[in-house]
């Protein structure tokens, strides 16, 4: 007798469980939980950070490495513990203790930015980033920045880093800087309600550490069974980038002149413009045509026996580069400025203390070739 099958014999097809794969977000976070780095203005995990401390990081940390940042900040939370210390601080201390670390408008917007939310804040850090979008020097990404890792309000800050991260993991193929607008989405897609400030900085130490410019360490990476770029192998061409055209160039004379009881001339810059209000070597003015010298001896800041150094310093900004060809003399302790030094901008310091001095990098670049050295 054939054995009927009956429909519970049937080989069944077995359901298995459902394992929904983590998003992104929370493989980031994860990652972030055991590898983020150790930086002097974030909390220990479930401790609250700092506003001023954020916002003092984050002001430093645009367009500047992180390596570049620490002793800043250290320095700055020395001299200025809280938000009304460096409020109530004098404006050229400022400018000193961030000379070296470039993007001067950034002390000068500082310093504003400090007195502000003293006077109309009592102190405190507003935290939602349309009110501090509107306080200086606090532009759309350092408002996301404070607001998501201050004070964990939901909120999408995206660097260079984060862009690359973005580029990479969503496979965007536009080049920067059209493609910003996308990447933003993207990450804002994708950021959490829930520690938003530990979401934009696990992507930006991802950036750092794994997921880098050149060669990325992608068998290390959280997301790379995620990764668009990857799978296609072009992480590496990734993100791409328009052509920048080439900087435009300007030239300049400066003029060190060291006086007989060794101090030499320098000038406070004017308050407004690029390096508002920092110190200066006295200069021709910096112009697209190369200097004619011997027009520029005619009329220096001082009379003296001036003499060419020989070669040049170079010295690129972020619109242009400068040429500088200097000039020194050793003047008499009697010899009088001319007009154009405008002398009550103009100072005499000792060589030994030209380090508390605002002079930006340029500045000290072109010491050091006048001088022989800055010391
Ligand atoms: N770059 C800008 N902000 C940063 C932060 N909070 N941590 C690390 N790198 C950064």
């Amino acid at each position: 007798m054939e054995l009927a099958v009956t429909g519970a014999e049937k080989p069944r097809k077995t359901r298995r469980p459902t394992v929904k794969a983590p998003p992104i977000s929370e493989l980031l976070l994860s990652w972030y939980g055991s590898e983020r780095r150790d930086l002097p203005w974030r909390a220990p995990p479930g401790q609250r950070t700092d506003p001023y401390g954020v916002w003092l990081s984050e002001v430093m940390l645009q367009q500047t490495t992180v390596k570049a940042v620490i002793p800043y900040y250290h320095k700055f939370l020395k001299l200025w513990p809280t938000v009304g210390d460096l409020a109530a601080a004098d404006r050229e201390e400022i400018l000193t203790a961030w000379a070296g670390l470039g993007y001067y408008s950034r002390a000068n917007n500082l310093h504003l930015c400090a007195q502000t939310v003293v006077a109309e804040f009592g102190g405190a850090f507003p935290c939602c980033e349309f009110e501090l979008r509107k306080l200086p020097g606090i532009g759309p990404y350092t408002a996301a920045a404070i607001s998501a890792i201050a004070f964990g309000r939901k909120a999408t800050p995206v660097d260079g880093n984060i862009e690359r991260v973005m580029a990479r993991v969503f496979a965007v193929q536009d080049p920067l800087p059209g493609a910003k607008a996308k990447l933003k989405a993207h990450a804002e897609a994708m950021t959490p309600a829930m520690f938003a400030g530990d979401f934009a900085q696990a992507q930006m130490d991802l950036g750092a550490t794994i997921c880098t410019p050149k060669s990325p360490s992608c068998m290390m990476c959280p997301l790379k069974d995620h990764c668009k770029a990857r799978a296609k192998g072009i992480e590496a061409q990734l993100p791409r980038k328009a052509a920048k055209p080439a900087k435009p160039e300007r030239n300049c004379l400066a003029f060190v002149a060291l006086r007989a009881d060794g101090k030499v001339l320098l000038r406070k810059r004017e308050s407004k413009g690029l390096l508002a209000n920092m110190i200066e070597v006295p200069s021709t003015v910096w112009d697209s045509t190369v200097v004619n010298v011997d027009d520029a001896l005619a009329s220096p800041p001082i009379s003296g026996d001036w003499w060419m150094v020989p070669g040049s310093v170079v010295h690129t900004f972020t619109h242009f580069r400068l040429t500088v060809q200097v000039v020194r003399a050793v003047v008499p302790a009697s010899a009088s400025l001319t007009l154009w030094a405008e002398q009550e901008r103009c100072r005499w310091i000792a060589r030994g203390e030209l380090d508390g001095q605002a002079l930006p990098s340029v500045m000290r670049k072109i010491l050091a070739h006048g001088l022989g050295d800055v010391g």
